[in-house]
């Protein structure tokens, strides 16, 4: 086994087989190379600008990780593992492609900062697209919502049915907290686009390197003020790895919203052939696999933001290299958050929504109870009282089997002679919705305010 040539001077043997295999990182952080060079590009130029290269020397390099990029892109790279890492692989076939040059582009710079910021570039690249994603999702849901500002459906809490809220108000809960998490990313995105080069190993250079131009040729927005936090530092994966278990969580919920309602016993809305699965052995089944694969998917993000807290907590500054152990968790994460965004747009558009059965449920399990009570409170009863009233009336609508708009007038007067027949029109279930007119209520116009302040949104991030 060869020495690396990179670092080997000093070492007489090289790193036995299972431990060059053990510490390798190529197979996965291959997938930096498109940021890495950016970073590198960066950098060359930089040494150029500050005289430490010169301007000869920075193009070649320059000019040579272009036709390396161009390698990697064709497919015509070969990636060796014997050279450990992306950073490695690059570096060595830049040096075979624009001679000795290529070995003055590691000048000033460590792979300790060089990997952060190639990492912070694929991250920051990597929320860039869940925002795309997100705001799409939005969006979807908004024109759904549109469609359907108009059905009813029974709100439940604790999964028991509680009051009649309308289709679009409770589709649009869902793009309200995807508008959160795309804020959040907005946020963490800050934080992530902040540059570590200049950190070099772990405590500066000796070289009168310039970072906020190097930060400013990548698109970020500044440098580390303590270049010991810059190379160790990993808050950004975490952050990112939080939002997107958010995202996943909120994700989640949909789907089990949807795996319930697809139930027959449900039977709000079919899934359409395109996102469902048969089973081998029973013909009669459609199945939610999508949204159940979804709803499980969730646990891998989570446990990539859980393993991550775990590798950093204990350790020391500066650079150490658990730190490597960054890149898979996150790479498995934004291949699951940005598929399953895009999954669950498809699988929205397709669905047909059960209108009639949907209306049918507000009629039974006495949804309009509240607004018995709210009825007796507006005939001057205060609201415990009212409530215990309508309690009574609930009990004898159970006992008959019928529903409380089915009790007779003179059985609801046997309970309080204050009933009268302006009861009636007060306990249909779309009168219920229409007369929730808080801010972000069920009622028409608090949904067509939340629409209207959605759609804004989805039309300027279209500009
Ligand atoms: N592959 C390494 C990583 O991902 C690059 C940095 C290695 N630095 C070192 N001094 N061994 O973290």
């Amino acid at each position: 086994m060869k020495t690396n040539a990179s670092w080997g001077g000093r070492f007489s043997e090289g790193p036995k087989e299972a431990v060059a295999d053990y510490t390798e990182s190529v197979s996965y952080d291959k997938n930096l190379a498109p940021q890495d060079i950016r970073g590198s590009q960066a950098h060359a130029r930089m040494l150029a600008r500050q005289g430490i290269l010169t301007e000869e020397e920075g193009r070649i390099l320059v000019e040579g990780l272009d036709k390396v990029a161009e390698e990697i892109r064709s497919g015509r790279f070969v990636w060796r593992s014997e050279l450990e890492d992306v950073h490695m692989n690059i570096e060595a076939r830049l040096t075979e492609i624009v001679g000795d040059v290529g070995k003055r582009l590691h000048t000033g710079r460590s792979r300790n900062d060089q990997v952060g910021l190639s990492f912070r570039l694929y991250v920051s690249d990597s929320l860039a697209q869940w925002q795309v994603l997100v705001r799409a999702l939005v969006q979807r849901i908004a024109s759904i919502a549109a469609d359907h500002a108009d059905h009813i459906l029974p709100g439940c809490t604790h999964l028991q049915p509680a009051q009649p809220v309308s289709l679009a108000h409770h589709l649009l809960a869902y793009a309200w907290m995807l508008r959160r998490d795309y804020d959040r990313l907005t946020d963490t995105l800050h934080r992530v686009r902040t540059s570590p080069l200049g950190a070099a190993a772990l405590a500066g250079t000796t070289y009168p390197l310039d970072p906020v131009s190097v930060a400013e040729d990548v698109g970020f927005e500044g440098i580390y003020p303590n270049s010991m936090d810059a190379v160790s530092d990993r808050d950004f994966v975490l952050e990112a790895l939080f939002d997107g278990s958010l995202i996943m969580t909120h994700l989640s919920r949909l789907c089990e919203e949807l795996i319930l309602w697809a139930n027959p016993n449900f039977g709000y809305i079919r899934l359409s052939d395109g996102y469902s699965t048969g089973s081998s052995i029973m013909p009669q089944k459609k199945n939610p696999d999508v949204a159940e694969l979804m709803r499980g998917r969730t646990g891998r993000v989570d446990g990539a933001l859980m393993g991550l807290l775990t590798v950093v907590k204990g350790l020391p500054l500066a650079y150490n290299r658990d730190l490597q152990e960054d890149k898979e968790g996150f790479m498995d994460a934004n291949h699951t958050v940005s598929t399953s965004l895009h999954v669950m747009e498809g699988m929205l558009s397709e669905i047909t929504f059960n209108t009639d059965r949907m209306e049918e449920a507000c009629r039974r399990g006495f949804l309009n109870a509240t607004e018995m009570a709210d009825y007796l409170v507006g005939k001057g009863i205060p609201f415990r009282e009212a409530h215990h009233i309508t309690g009574h009336a609930v009990a004898l609508a159970e006992r008959k089997g019928c529903t409380l708009e089915e009790l007779a007038l003179d059985e609801l007067r046997g309970l309080d002679s204050r009933f009268e027949d302006d009861v009636y029109p007060v306990l249909d279930p779309r009168a219920a919705v229409r007369r929730r007119e808080t801010p972000g209520g069920t009622g028409p116009k608090s949904v067509a305010a939340q629409l209207e302040k959605l759609r804004a949104w989805c039309a300027a991030g279209a500009e």
